[in-house]
């Protein structure tokens, strides 16, 4: 059985990229593993305003109800509750040098996507070292997330590798990514990644008539001009997104063939993934109108949570403090900390 600890930032709704790159992962794992599912609002917070990520952190947590993450198998949670997060941050960063957090290329591209070369805010720069305490706090050993984020893991067992060489103890331990086969899903307008800033996102609650909009601006292979014509289907857009989404393999695969061959409109191909998405959206759109019927409940829920997580995260803080010698009144009636 793994400890898994993954999360996402609330900065908007999530989208079919998250599901693809992680949801999905994290419904199947939760009823064999203890799962702890982190809201970053602390995260979103080096780079987004306040009143923003405050009104995600509920819409988030829809989401994750509504995709099937169950508060009883899985334990939902919001970063900022859980100060031995920071504080953990706070001894990381002595373990990681300047140069190394430049080097990062995730956070590179995102650095570059936002504009912010000229002026990059410390904390978005280390947020990858908060992150290391995020896993670390709850001795993950697996970290359920899209490709992206593959870099993060590394710069997360590099640290704790620091932290226990540092210490001459075995506090922390390493984790792996677990990263989906089936690759990172395109944005719809098929460029690499999808992303709700990047404008090329479906949100896992889009209305039906979104869901139709989208399929239909949907890039295809731009030399299939007629139906006759042989159609490519690497680096098709819908062809990707059929095989992220539509269980019927056995048909998918013909239709590749046909495609191939010529003799297939792409307003059939877009149909059929159009169908596939609105059967896989309609239930968790429901479900999350049910959620959001029930906002007290749902808030209720991200607290006991909230709860349960620090109890984790504090008895390994015990561990963190105590190998750092910080534990000077640990045995004194009235004691410091
Ligand atoms: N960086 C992740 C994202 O962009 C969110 C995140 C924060 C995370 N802390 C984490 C993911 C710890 C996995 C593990 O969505």
């Amino acid at each position: 059985m793994h400890t898994i600890l993954t999360g996402d930032r609330p900065t908007g709704p999530l989208h079919l990229g998250h599901y693809v790159g992680s949801l999905r992962n994290r419904v199947a794992l939760q009823s064999r593993h203890r799962q702890f599912v982190m809201i970053a609002d602390l995260q979103a917070l080096t780079d987004t305003e306040p009143a923003k990520v405050r009104s995600n952190v509920l819409e988030v947590a829809y989401d994750y109800l509504a995709v099937g993450l169950d508060p009883d198998q899985s334990t939902l949670f919001i970063q900022s509750q859980i100060p031995e997060l920071a504080e953990l941050t706070m001894h990381f960063l002595n373990l990681v040098s300047l140069a190394r957090l430049e080097r990062n290329p995730t956070v590179k591209e995102e650095i570059r996507q936002r504009g912010l070369e000229r002026d990059v805010p410390a904390g978005f720069l280390a947020y990858p070292v908060s992150q290391a305490a995020d896993i670390a706090a709850f001795k993950a050993t697996l970290v359920p997330v899209g490709a992206d984020q593959q870099p993060m893991i590394e710069q997360t067992n590099e640290i704790v590798r620091r932290f226990n060489a540092l210490t001459g103890s075995a506090t922390l331990v390493e984790c792996a990514a677990l990263i989906p086969e089936q690759g990172r899903l395109p944005g719809l307008d098929g460029s690499a990644k999808m992303g709700k800033s990047l404008g090329n996102a479906l949100a896992l609650s889009a209305s039906p008539d979104e869901i139709r909009a989208a399929v239909k601006r949907m890039y295809t292979d731009r030399n299939h001009l007629r139906v006759q014509d042989p159609g490519r289907v690497e680096g098709n857009v819908v062809f990707t997104y059929l095989d992220a989404f539509d269980t019927d393999t056995q048909k998918v695969a013909e239709l590749k063939d046909h495609y191939r061959r010529g003799g297939v409109a792409d307003t059939a191909v877009k149909r059929r993934l159009e169908d596939v998405l609105q059967a896989t959206l309609a239930p968790v759109r429901a479900r999350r109108a049910q959620y959001a019927l029930d906002h007290e409940g749902v808030r209720r829920m991200l607290q006991e949570g909230c709860a349960r997580a620090r109890v984790v995260a504090s008895q390994t803080l015990r561990d963190v403090r105590q190998a750092l010698g910080l534990e000077y009144f640990a045995d004194t009636p009235g004691k410091v900390a």
